[in-house]
């Protein structure tokens, strides 16, 4: 018997009506729609303006929007996985609400959270459940409500991250498709350099910090920047290498969509043509766990059976990887 392979068979996305430009941003911060776009590539990002709707609506409506373009029937879900950074509550599963909001009612569901490599390590852990032979149909959405711990008036991340959500389905292969191999890191360290440092478990909440804005996301940029870079670019090269693959080899390159330098440079450490190379920064932003689907979505039309995908991320932790996929199915 042939093994088993994870493969992607389905894709669905939403993203909030309402755009933050640029143009918006320059009336709220110091900043200006030249420096955002040459030093990040963004040019919108989405937000969830409804009150009291958090990353479960967006996961809620992403989950719907495959489901509808599949036609399958939410009760063969058998496993839910919500990738997130920013889970609608403490102590309670945002991935439970959603699945019993699609009608995922015989899936068992849990939340990831690795920061912007969530989704990322999520398709490792799909995969794996589906490799096992157990599971036949895993459901994987990345959401985040970014603009729920971002500070408005903090030009260092404000321009930076937008809201959205994406969902994939992973059902087994026998033709060899899906995912073929992954290389995935973190390294504690890299804490100190991108946290919203109160409101969890370290340093509650309290009066005086929450009137200094301290649970807010901090960011040092460059630091990040350069290890987002250097990671980045090192593990796509290295799964390329040991997958005996060259820059003529992958059909395209899909990595976390933080800013367009970042993206550039791990395409150009692997020789990969711009052509190749999926973008739509300039149209969401940084919307963490949701950038990979949310690729997947926009490009879909253009992906054909057999297509060499190489997934790539960086975020918080720090936490990085890279993943090779076969695509699997025409639109
Ligand atoms: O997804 C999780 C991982 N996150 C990332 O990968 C993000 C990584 N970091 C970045 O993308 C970039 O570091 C930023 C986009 C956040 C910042 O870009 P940068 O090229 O690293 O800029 P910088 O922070 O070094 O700032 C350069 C200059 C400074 O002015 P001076 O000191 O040179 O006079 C800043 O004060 O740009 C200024 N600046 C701004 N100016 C206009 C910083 N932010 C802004 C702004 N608008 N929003």
């Amino acid at each position: 018997m042939s093994k088993i392979t994870a493969a992607i068979t389905g894709v669905g996305a939403y993203l909030p009506e309402y755009r933050l430009t640029n143009q918006i941003l320059e009336t709220m911060v110091d900043t200006n729609d030249e420096w955002i776009t040459t030093r990040t590539g963004i040019k919108e990002r989405r937000i969830l303006k409804e009150e009291g709707k958090g990353t479960s609506h967006l996961a809620i409506k992403a989950a719907q929007d495959l489901i509808n373009k599949k036609g399958i029937d939410p009760k063969a879900i058998e496993l839910v996985i919500v990738a997130t950074a920013t889970p609608d509550m403490k102590a309670a599963s945002t991935a439970a609400f959603t699945a019993t909001n699609i009608g995922a009612t015989n899936a068992f569901s849990f939340d990831l959270e690795a920061a912007c490599s969530s989704f990322l390590f999520g398709m490792s852990v799909a995969a794996s459940y589906i490799e096992s032979g157990k599971y036949k149909n895993v459901l994987l959405i990345g959401a985040d409500k970014n603009s729920s711990f971002i500070n408005y008036k903090d030009r260092a991340t404000c321009i930076i991250f937008g809201d959205g959500a994406g969902a994939v389905l992973f059902e087994p292969n026998e033709e060899g498709l899906g995912l073929q191999d992954e290389l995935l890191r973190s390294n504690g360290e890299g804490r100190e350099f991108l946290q919203a440092t109160y409101g969890g478990s370290s340093y509650p909440i309290t009066a005086d910090t929450f009137n200094e804005g301290k649970h807010y996301v901090f960011q040092e940029g460059k630091t990040v920047f350069k290890n987002a870079v250097f990671n980045m670019a090192d593990v796509t090269e290295r799964i390329l290498e040991r997958n005996n693959l060259t820059n003529n080899d992958i059909s395209w390159l899909a990595a976390h969509q933080a800013n367009k330098r970042i993206i550039e440079a791990t395409a150009n450490r692997v020789s990969l043509e711009p052509e190749k190379v999926m973008m739509n920064i300039h149209k969401y932003g940084n919307t963490t766990s949701a950038t990979l689907p949310l690729l997947l979505h926009d490009y879909e039309s253009q992906l054909k059976k057999g297509d060499k995908i190489i997934f790539a991320a960086f975020g918080g932790g720090f936490t990085w990887g890279s993943i090779y996929l076969k695509w699997a199915y025409n639109s």
